[in-house]
């Protein structure tokens, strides 16, 4: 069966569920043929009323009720779906920030046990930005191998000494989508007296939504002392957005503050670091409204459809898939001309390019599946590939 067989078929029930009045604009915007970023390409009309938004600093919330309605929402819906609604949540420009902080917070935990070098032990895996902040404060990084078959949680265990602040897990890795073990990384955590941090930047908004045996709530890890999450990706923001989620009240109250700010005036501020532009959070918190725990879930299983069309269609092609987990929606491709296949998708338009993905040592492009893209995937870019195969191999 050829691809137009298939999706055809298939297109009808994923559209049906989506925007279709959206289809016809889509392919007037040309972030809508990115294939590699994970950041949100989807509108529906909220992003428009952001505007009033673009200057008012956050710091202002008693001023603007709508602040102050906005971290509340966003805040409740984090704290239910990590069930974590005895702790803290810390609202942030994405998870970098949130990343940044969690580090923060570890290190001075450590430093108050009396460790002089700190060190960090997370997988070959995780996202830069722990590397990078980690040598802002001065961490010492202790990196763990990591294959398509996951982290080699043996090793990982031996790296875990008396002078470790925080181990890492990631929830949906930013290379092929694999998830860690975290029951595997809380065992070692317990036995080493150490605390874990879920990095769920990209699978936050996708494994709480999907039914699976994973494991990665407050209530089930007992050593999880935080997680974050970022709003522009499947939470589908259209600003960058993120959020730090700590279990500790104590460790919450290291970073609260009290300040005085222009006419809202006394403040203790709890739930941010300082000021922050407010696009962001308003965004997030009316994504969260639209869709709610069942609309994030359709979400889910639309791009899991489209994931499964990609793949027996570009299996068809001659390409080889990778993908982490059942439930990541992207897809990493190789194929023996994947240098010229990428080349050739540059020329129509789509925004991707090919890399090497440390996990699995090949090079290869990208597909991330996101909301908006169902239709212009699973016609446009399969009709593309066919061709452009079709022609390399002629
Ligand atoms: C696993 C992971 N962690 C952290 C980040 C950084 O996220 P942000 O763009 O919200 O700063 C990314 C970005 O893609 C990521 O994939």
């Amino acid at each position: 069966m050829g691809y137009t067989d298939f999706s055809r078929k298939k297109k009808r029930r994923i559209i049906m569920k989506s925007d279709t009045k959206n289809c016809s604009n889509l392919l007037k915007r040309p972030e809508l043929k990115n294939l590699g970023t994970f950041t949100s390409v989807y509108r529906n009309g909220i992003h428009k009323n952001l505007i009033d938004f673009c200057n008012i600093n956050y710091a202002d919330r008693e001023r603007y009720q709508k602040l102050t309605e906005s971290e509340n929402i966003v805040s409740t819906f984090l704290f239910n779906i990590f069930a974590n609604s005895n702790g803290g949540c810390i609202l942030t420009s994405g998870s970098t920030e949130a990343i940044f902080l969690a580090l923060y917070l570890a290190k001075t935990k450590g430093t108050a046990k009396g460790i002089i070098h700190p060190n960090i032990v997370l997988g070959k895996n995780a996202h830069m930005s722990w590397t990078r902040t980690a040598e802002i404060l001065d961490l010492k990084i202790k990196i763990v191998n990591s294959t398509k078959k996951g982290l080699d949680y043996v090793k990982l265990e031996e790296l875990v000494d008396r002078n470790t602040c925080l181990v890492v897990g990631t929830m949906m890795t930013t290379e092929l989508g694999s998830i860690d073990n975290f029951q595997f990384l809380n065992n070692i955590c317990k036995k080493k007296d150490v605390q874990l941090h879920i990095d769920a930047a990209i699978g936050g908004f996708i494994v709480p939504f999907h039914k699976s045996s994973i494991k990665y709530t407050f209530k089930e890890l007992s050593n999880l002392q935080s997680l974050n999450v970022s709003g522009h990706k499947y939470g589908l923001s259209t600003p960058g957005a993120g959020a730090l989620l700590i279990r500790n009240q104590i460790d919450k109250a290291k970073l609260s503050k009290r300040i005085s700010y222009l006419s809202s005036g006394e403040q203790h501020l709890d739930r941010f670091l300082l000021t922050m532009n407010s696009l962001g959070i308003i965004s997030w918190a009316a994504y969260i409204q639209k869709f709610q725990r069942e609309g994030y879930a359709n979400n889910v299983s639309d791009y899991l459809k489209v994931k499964m069309i990609l793949c027996k269609n570009l299996k068809q092609m001659g390409f080889d898939i990778y993908c982490g987990s059942k439930l990541s929606p992207y897809i990493f491709l190789s194929h023996r001309h994947i240098t010229d296949i990428s080349k050739n998708l540059q020329d129509r338009g789509w925004i991707q390019s090919t890399y090497e993905s440390s996990e699995i040592n090949k090079q290869g492009i990208r597909i991330v599946i996101k909301k908006g893209q169902e239709e212009i995937l699973t016609t446009q870019l399969l009709k593309d590939i066919s061709e452009i195969t079709n022609s390399l191999q002629n």
